[in-house]
Protein backbone atom coordinates (compact mmCIF):
# COMPACT_ATOMS: atom_id res chain seq x y z
CA UNK A 1 0.00 0.00 0.00
CA UNK A 2 1.25 3.64 -0.69
CA UNK A 3 2.56 4.95 2.90
CA UNK A 4 2.25 8.43 1.73
CA UNK A 5 -1.48 7.99 1.04
CA UNK A 6 -2.10 5.54 4.59
CA UNK A 7 -0.54 8.58 5.72
CA UNK A 8 -2.86 11.39 4.31
CA UNK A 9 -5.64 12.97 6.32
CA UNK A 10 -8.36 14.06 4.51
CA UNK A 11 -9.32 17.62 5.08
CA UNK A 12 -12.15 18.49 3.20
CA UNK A 13 -14.15 21.40 3.97
CA UNK A 14 -17.32 19.25 3.29
CA UNK A 15 -17.03 17.57 6.39
CA UNK A 16 -17.76 20.83 8.60
CA UNK A 17 -21.60 20.89 7.34
CA UNK A 18 -23.73 19.95 9.81
CA UNK A 19 -27.32 18.46 9.37
CA UNK A 20 -30.02 21.10 10.69
CA UNK A 21 -27.42 24.55 10.63
CA UNK A 22 -27.36 27.43 8.47
CA UNK A 23 -24.30 26.19 6.44
CA UNK A 24 -21.77 28.94 6.08
CA UNK A 25 -18.69 26.58 5.27
CA UNK A 26 -18.79 25.30 1.90
CA UNK A 27 -17.69 27.38 -1.36
CA UNK A 28 -20.66 26.23 -3.13
CA UNK A 29 -23.06 29.04 -3.97
CA UNK A 30 -26.96 28.31 -3.17
CA UNK A 31 -28.53 29.49 -6.11
CA UNK A 32 -29.32 26.42 -8.78
CA UNK A 33 -27.32 25.88 -11.80
CA UNK A 34 -28.25 28.44 -14.61
CA UNK A 35 -31.28 26.89 -17.30
CA UNK A 36 -29.34 26.95 -20.05
CA UNK A 37 -26.77 24.57 -18.80
CA UNK A 38 -29.46 21.94 -17.10
CA UNK A 39 -31.30 22.88 -20.79
CA UNK A 40 -27.28 22.04 -22.78
CA UNK A 41 -27.31 18.32 -20.84
CA UNK A 42 -30.86 17.94 -21.56
CA UNK A 43 -30.84 18.21 -25.70
CA UNK A 44 -27.10 16.55 -25.62
CA UNK A 45 -28.84 13.18 -24.22
CA UNK A 46 -31.56 13.36 -26.46
CA UNK A 47 -29.30 13.63 -28.93
CA UNK A 48 -27.54 10.85 -28.44
CA UNK A 49 -24.41 12.61 -27.07
CA UNK A 50 -23.49 8.84 -24.95
CA UNK A 51 -20.23 8.31 -26.57
CA UNK A 52 -16.48 9.01 -25.47
CA UNK A 53 -15.16 12.85 -25.51
CA UNK A 54 -11.99 13.56 -27.01
CA UNK A 55 -8.77 13.01 -24.31
CA UNK A 56 -8.97 16.75 -24.00
CA UNK A 57 -12.54 18.01 -24.07
CA UNK A 58 -14.39 19.24 -26.82
CA UNK A 59 -13.01 21.11 -29.36
CA UNK A 60 -15.98 23.81 -29.27
CA UNK A 61 -16.07 23.75 -25.33
CA UNK A 62 -12.12 24.48 -25.57
CA UNK A 63 -12.63 27.10 -27.55
CA UNK A 64 -15.44 29.18 -26.06
CA UNK A 65 -13.58 29.06 -22.93
CA UNK A 66 -10.02 30.43 -24.57
CA UNK A 67 -11.90 33.23 -26.28
CA UNK A 68 -13.84 34.34 -23.44
CA UNK A 69 -11.41 34.40 -20.68
CA UNK A 70 -8.17 33.46 -22.10
CA UNK A 71 -7.70 35.18 -25.23
CA UNK A 72 -3.95 35.15 -24.73
CA UNK A 73 -4.51 31.08 -25.57
CA UNK A 74 -5.50 28.79 -28.53
CA UNK A 75 -7.63 26.25 -28.00
CA UNK A 76 -5.07 23.49 -28.38
CA UNK A 77 -3.58 25.15 -25.54
CA UNK A 78 -6.33 24.06 -23.50
CA UNK A 79 -6.79 20.68 -21.76
CA UNK A 80 -10.83 19.93 -19.89
CA UNK A 81 -10.42 18.28 -16.70
CA UNK A 82 -12.79 17.03 -14.06
CA UNK A 83 -13.33 20.03 -12.36
CA UNK A 84 -10.14 22.53 -11.21
CA UNK A 85 -9.44 19.69 -8.88
CA UNK A 86 -8.36 17.18 -11.32
CA UNK A 87 -6.45 20.00 -12.91
CA UNK A 88 -4.50 20.98 -10.28
CA UNK A 89 -3.96 17.55 -9.36
CA UNK A 90 -2.23 16.30 -12.72
CA UNK A 91 -0.39 19.72 -13.36
CA UNK A 92 1.56 19.08 -10.10
CA UNK A 93 2.05 15.58 -11.35
CA UNK A 94 3.44 16.82 -14.52
CA UNK A 95 5.74 19.43 -13.11
CA UNK A 96 7.24 16.99 -9.96
CA UNK A 97 10.11 14.61 -10.97
CA UNK A 98 11.79 13.84 -7.96
CA UNK A 99 11.50 13.88 -4.58
CA UNK A 100 14.17 16.34 -3.64
CA UNK A 101 11.80 18.76 -5.98
CA UNK A 102 9.75 21.81 -4.00
CA UNK A 103 6.88 23.68 -4.33
CA UNK A 104 6.12 26.81 -2.65
CA UNK A 105 2.96 26.88 -1.29
CA UNK A 106 1.60 30.17 0.61
CA UNK A 107 0.08 29.97 3.63
CA UNK A 108 -2.94 30.46 4.15
CA UNK A 109 -4.02 27.92 1.48
CA UNK A 110 -6.62 25.50 -0.16
CA UNK A 111 -5.83 22.63 1.55
CA UNK A 112 -5.70 20.42 -1.24
CA UNK A 113 -2.29 21.76 -2.20
CA UNK A 114 -0.50 20.56 0.45
CA UNK A 115 -1.65 17.61 0.49
CA UNK A 116 -1.48 16.60 -3.31
CA UNK A 117 2.41 18.06 -3.25
CA UNK A 118 2.71 15.25 -0.54
CA UNK A 119 1.41 12.22 -1.80
CA UNK A 120 3.34 12.97 -5.30
CA UNK A 121 6.77 12.62 -3.11
CA UNK A 122 7.39 16.42 -3.55
CA UNK A 123 7.87 18.38 -0.66
CA UNK A 124 5.35 21.42 -0.28
CA UNK A 125 7.50 24.68 1.43
CA UNK A 126 5.12 26.74 3.20
CA UNK A 127 5.68 30.19 2.95
CA UNK A 128 3.50 32.25 5.56
CA UNK A 129 2.23 35.33 4.10
CA UNK A 130 0.39 37.12 7.44
CA UNK A 131 3.34 39.86 7.99
CA UNK A 132 3.00 41.22 4.64
CA UNK A 133 -0.98 41.41 3.98
CA UNK A 134 -1.27 38.15 3.30
CA UNK A 135 0.38 38.43 0.00
CA UNK A 136 3.64 37.25 -1.15
CA UNK A 137 6.30 39.51 -0.97
CA UNK A 138 9.04 39.29 -3.96
CA UNK A 139 11.97 39.33 -0.77
CA UNK A 140 10.53 37.03 1.49
CA UNK A 141 9.50 34.55 -1.76
CA UNK A 142 13.87 35.22 -2.57
CA UNK A 143 14.54 33.79 1.16
CA UNK A 144 12.49 30.11 -0.21
CA UNK A 145 14.16 30.03 -2.96
CA UNK A 146 16.55 26.79 -3.15
CA UNK A 147 18.03 25.07 -6.33
CA UNK A 148 15.09 22.54 -5.88
CA UNK A 149 12.28 24.87 -6.19
CA UNK A 150 10.24 23.72 -9.28
CA UNK A 151 7.28 25.58 -8.71
CA UNK A 152 5.11 27.76 -7.17
CA UNK A 153 0.92 28.10 -6.51
CA UNK A 154 -0.84 31.58 -6.74
CA UNK A 155 -4.28 31.11 -6.05
CA UNK A 156 -6.09 34.24 -6.81
CA UNK A 157 -8.69 35.36 -5.17
CA UNK A 158 -7.25 32.97 -2.28
CA UNK A 159 -9.29 30.47 -0.39
CA UNK A 160 -9.82 31.41 2.23
CA UNK A 161 -8.74 35.13 2.38
CA UNK A 162 -10.14 36.60 -0.96
CA UNK A 163 -6.99 38.85 -1.45
CA UNK A 164 -5.85 39.51 -4.73
CA UNK A 165 -2.75 41.40 -6.39
CA UNK A 166 -2.36 44.97 -7.62
CA UNK A 167 -1.15 45.28 -11.20
CA UNK A 168 2.33 46.67 -9.90
CA UNK A 169 2.41 44.16 -7.12
CA UNK A 170 2.17 41.43 -10.20
CA UNK A 171 4.27 43.11 -12.83
CA UNK A 172 7.01 43.16 -9.30
CA UNK A 173 6.38 39.34 -9.08
CA UNK A 174 6.80 38.67 -12.71
CA UNK A 175 10.11 39.97 -12.63
CA UNK A 176 11.02 37.69 -10.07
CA UNK A 177 9.95 34.56 -12.38
CA UNK A 178 11.65 36.10 -15.10
CA UNK A 179 15.00 35.79 -13.24
CA UNK A 180 14.60 32.37 -11.57
CA UNK A 181 12.81 29.87 -13.83
CA UNK A 182 9.87 27.67 -12.30
CA UNK A 183 6.28 26.30 -12.82
CA UNK A 184 3.63 29.11 -11.55
CA UNK A 185 0.32 27.81 -11.36
CA UNK A 186 -2.19 30.09 -10.98
CA UNK A 187 -5.51 28.73 -9.88
CA UNK A 188 -7.99 31.14 -10.71
CA UNK A 189 -11.20 29.12 -10.12
CA UNK A 190 -12.55 32.45 -7.72
CA UNK A 191 -11.54 34.63 -10.83
CA UNK A 192 -15.18 35.34 -11.39
CA UNK A 193 -15.70 37.02 -8.10
CA UNK A 194 -13.26 40.02 -8.65
CA UNK A 195 -13.82 43.84 -9.55
CA UNK A 196 -13.86 45.41 -13.15
CA UNK A 197 -10.45 46.35 -12.52
CA UNK A 198 -8.89 42.91 -11.76
CA UNK A 199 -6.48 41.76 -14.35
CA UNK A 200 -5.32 38.14 -14.48
CA UNK A 201 -1.28 37.30 -14.77
CA UNK A 202 -2.86 35.73 -18.18
CA UNK A 203 -3.07 39.45 -19.46
CA UNK A 204 0.58 40.30 -18.23
CA UNK A 205 2.55 37.60 -19.52
CA UNK A 206 4.49 37.38 -22.77
CA UNK A 207 5.69 34.40 -25.01
CA UNK A 208 8.51 33.77 -23.06
CA UNK A 209 6.65 33.56 -19.38
CA UNK A 210 4.02 31.45 -21.11
CA UNK A 211 6.52 29.07 -20.78
CA UNK A 212 6.36 28.72 -17.07
CA UNK A 213 2.74 29.70 -16.15
CA UNK A 214 -0.06 27.27 -15.92
CA UNK A 215 -3.71 29.23 -15.11
CA UNK A 216 -6.14 26.21 -13.27
CA UNK A 217 -9.73 27.60 -13.66
CA UNK A 218 -13.36 26.32 -13.82
CA UNK A 219 -17.02 27.07 -14.10
CA UNK A 220 -17.86 25.44 -10.63
CA UNK A 221 -17.75 28.84 -8.65
CA UNK A 222 -18.06 31.29 -11.96
CA UNK A 223 -21.67 29.02 -13.53
CA UNK A 224 -22.86 27.57 -10.46
CA UNK A 225 -22.31 24.19 -11.52
CA UNK A 226 -19.68 22.42 -8.80
CA UNK A 227 -21.55 19.19 -9.49
CA UNK A 228 -20.77 19.14 -13.58
CA UNK A 229 -17.14 18.44 -12.92
CA UNK A 230 -15.72 21.26 -15.24
CA UNK A 231 -12.73 22.42 -14.97
CA UNK A 232 -9.88 23.90 -17.61
CA UNK A 233 -6.15 23.90 -17.36
CA UNK A 234 -4.34 26.33 -19.94
CA UNK A 235 -0.38 26.24 -20.96
CA UNK A 236 2.12 25.92 -23.26
CA UNK A 237 1.88 22.83 -25.82
CA UNK A 238 4.20 20.62 -24.37
CA UNK A 239 2.61 21.07 -20.55
CA UNK A 240 -0.77 20.34 -22.32
CA UNK A 241 0.64 17.57 -24.34
CA UNK A 242 1.84 15.70 -21.10
CA UNK A 243 -1.55 17.07 -19.52
CA UNK A 244 -3.18 14.92 -22.22
CA UNK A 245 -1.31 11.84 -21.32
CA UNK A 246 -2.48 12.14 -17.72
CA UNK A 247 -6.07 12.81 -18.79
CA UNK A 248 -6.11 9.76 -20.88
CA UNK A 249 -4.56 7.75 -18.20
CA UNK A 250 -7.11 9.07 -15.38
CA UNK A 251 -10.52 9.41 -16.91
CA UNK A 252 -10.27 9.07 -20.77
CA UNK A 253 -12.71 11.26 -21.06
CA UNK A 254 -15.33 13.63 -19.64
CA UNK A 255 -18.75 13.05 -19.94
CA UNK A 256 -20.06 15.04 -23.31
CA UNK A 257 -23.42 16.28 -21.75
CA UNK A 258 -21.73 17.77 -19.26
CA UNK A 259 -19.11 19.42 -20.95
CA UNK A 260 -22.42 20.37 -23.83
CA UNK A 261 -23.69 21.76 -20.61
CA UNK A 262 -21.23 23.83 -19.66
CA UNK A 263 -20.67 25.00 -23.04
CA UNK A 264 -24.45 26.04 -23.12
CA UNK A 265 -23.69 28.24 -19.62
CA UNK A 266 -20.72 29.96 -21.38
CA UNK A 267 -23.39 31.98 -23.95
CA UNK A 268 -25.09 33.72 -20.49
CA UNK A 269 -23.63 36.30 -18.80
CA UNK A 270 -27.04 37.86 -17.41
CA UNK A 271 -27.13 34.88 -14.78
CA UNK A 272 -23.30 34.74 -13.86
CA UNK A 273 -23.14 38.58 -13.42
CA UNK A 274 -26.45 38.69 -10.66
CA UNK A 275 -25.20 35.98 -8.90
CA UNK A 276 -21.36 37.53 -8.62
CA UNK A 277 -23.00 40.74 -7.66
CA UNK A 278 -25.37 38.90 -4.89
CA UNK A 279 -21.89 37.13 -3.63
CA UNK A 280 -20.16 39.79 -3.44
CA UNK A 281 -22.51 42.46 -1.51
CA UNK A 282 -22.76 39.72 0.63
CA UNK A 283 -19.36 39.37 1.29
CA UNK A 284 -18.82 43.66 1.92
CA UNK A 285 -21.88 43.27 4.07
CA UNK A 286 -20.13 40.80 6.09
CA UNK A 287 -16.83 43.05 6.24
CA UNK A 288 -18.72 46.58 6.72
CA UNK A 289 -20.08 44.72 9.64
CA UNK A 290 -17.00 43.37 11.04
CA UNK A 291 -15.39 47.13 11.19
CA UNK A 292 -18.75 47.85 13.17
CA UNK A 293 -18.33 45.47 15.60
CA UNK A 294 -14.27 46.13 16.02
CA UNK A 295 -13.54 42.72 14.81
CA UNK A 296 -10.34 41.68 12.40
CA UNK A 297 -10.42 40.00 9.21
CA UNK A 298 -8.22 39.52 6.48
CA UNK A 299 -9.12 42.41 4.07
CA UNK A 300 -9.36 40.60 0.75
CA UNK A 301 -11.25 42.28 -2.06
CA UNK A 302 -12.32 38.84 -4.63
CA UNK A 303 -14.02 35.94 -4.10
CA UNK A 304 -16.56 35.31 -1.67
CA UNK A 305 -14.71 34.50 1.69
CA UNK A 306 -14.05 36.03 4.87
CA UNK A 307 -11.14 35.20 7.36
CA UNK A 308 -12.07 36.72 10.46
CA UNK A 309 -9.80 36.31 13.80
CA UNK A 310 -11.76 34.64 16.51
CA UNK A 311 -9.16 35.29 19.63
CA UNK A 312 -10.43 38.79 20.22
CA UNK A 313 -13.68 37.05 20.86
CA UNK A 314 -11.61 35.01 23.37
CA UNK A 315 -11.87 31.49 21.49
CA UNK A 316 -9.24 29.65 18.90
CA UNK A 317 -10.89 28.24 15.82
CA UNK A 318 -12.34 25.04 17.18
CA UNK A 319 -13.65 26.62 20.12
CA UNK A 320 -15.81 29.42 17.97
CA UNK A 321 -16.58 26.91 15.22
CA UNK A 322 -18.46 24.09 18.16
CA UNK A 323 -19.73 27.66 19.39
CA UNK A 324 -21.13 28.52 16.72
CA UNK A 325 -22.59 25.30 15.52
CA UNK A 326 -23.84 23.89 18.94
CA UNK A 327 -25.41 26.85 20.57
CA UNK A 328 -26.34 29.08 17.38
CA UNK A 329 -26.67 26.32 14.47
CA UNK A 330 -24.09 27.68 12.18
CA UNK A 331 -21.17 26.57 10.50
CA UNK A 332 -18.05 27.56 10.07
CA UNK A 333 -14.42 26.47 8.76
CA UNK A 334 -11.93 26.49 11.81
CA UNK A 335 -8.81 28.38 10.24
CA UNK A 336 -6.33 25.60 11.14
CA UNK A 337 -7.38 23.47 7.45
CA UNK A 338 -5.66 26.45 6.06
CA UNK A 339 -2.11 26.26 7.75
CA UNK A 340 -0.79 25.81 11.01
CA UNK A 341 -0.36 29.23 11.83
CA UNK A 342 -4.37 29.69 11.53
CA UNK A 343 -5.69 28.48 14.64
CA UNK A 344 -7.12 31.57 15.56
CA UNK A 345 -9.35 32.64 12.91
CA UNK A 346 -12.44 30.93 10.83
CA UNK A 347 -13.46 30.99 7.39
CA UNK A 348 -16.96 32.02 6.94
CA UNK A 349 -18.42 31.59 3.27
CA UNK A 350 -20.67 34.19 1.97
CA UNK A 351 -22.14 32.34 -1.24
CA UNK A 352 -25.10 31.81 0.64
CA UNK A 353 -28.31 33.83 1.43
CA UNK A 354 -28.12 37.24 2.58
CA UNK A 355 -30.58 35.96 5.32
CA UNK A 356 -27.70 33.42 6.93
CA UNK A 357 -24.90 36.38 6.89
CA UNK A 358 -27.17 38.77 8.43
CA UNK A 359 -28.15 35.47 11.48
CA UNK A 360 -23.94 34.90 11.50
CA UNK A 361 -23.74 38.76 12.37
CA UNK A 362 -26.51 38.99 14.97
CA UNK A 363 -24.89 36.26 16.98
CA UNK A 364 -21.56 38.12 16.54
CA UNK A 365 -23.24 41.02 17.85
CA UNK A 366 -24.77 39.08 20.93
CA UNK A 367 -21.67 37.64 22.07
CA UNK A 368 -19.56 41.00 21.43
C1 LIG B 1 -8.88 27.35 -4.43
C2 LIG B 1 -9.68 26.23 -5.01
N1 LIG B 1 -9.17 25.56 -6.05
C3 LIG B 1 -9.86 24.53 -6.60
C4 LIG B 1 -11.07 24.13 -6.12
C5 LIG B 1 -11.78 22.97 -6.75
O1 LIG B 1 -12.69 23.42 -7.73
P1 LIG B 1 -13.57 22.42 -8.58
O2 LIG B 1 -14.90 22.30 -7.93
O3 LIG B 1 -13.69 23.03 -9.94
O4 LIG B 1 -12.87 21.11 -8.65
C6 LIG B 1 -11.62 24.80 -5.03
C7 LIG B 1 -12.92 24.36 -4.47
O5 LIG B 1 -13.40 24.83 -3.48
C8 LIG B 1 -10.90 25.88 -4.47
O6 LIG B 1 -11.38 26.56 -3.42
Amino acid sequence: MNEKLNNLVLHSIRQYRKPNTLDLTVGEGHFQAPFNAKLGVYEALLMNQTKYSTISGEESLRKKFASKYYSQYDYEEVVVTNGATQGIFITLMAIINNNSDEIIVLAPYYPAYAQIITLLGAKPVIVDTKDHDFKISITKLKEYLTHNTVGIIINEPCNPTGVTYTLEEKLELLKLFREHKMYVIVDEVYRAYTNEDHVSFAELIDLKLKEQFIFVNSLSKSHLITGFRVGFVLSNKQIISNLQKLNWMIIGSLSKLLQEGASNALDDDYYPNFVKRYYINNTRYLQDELDELNIDYVKGNGGYYVFVRTDQMGLDDEGFTNLFSEKYQLAVVPGRIFGENYQNYVRVSCCRDVKDIIRFVEVLRELK
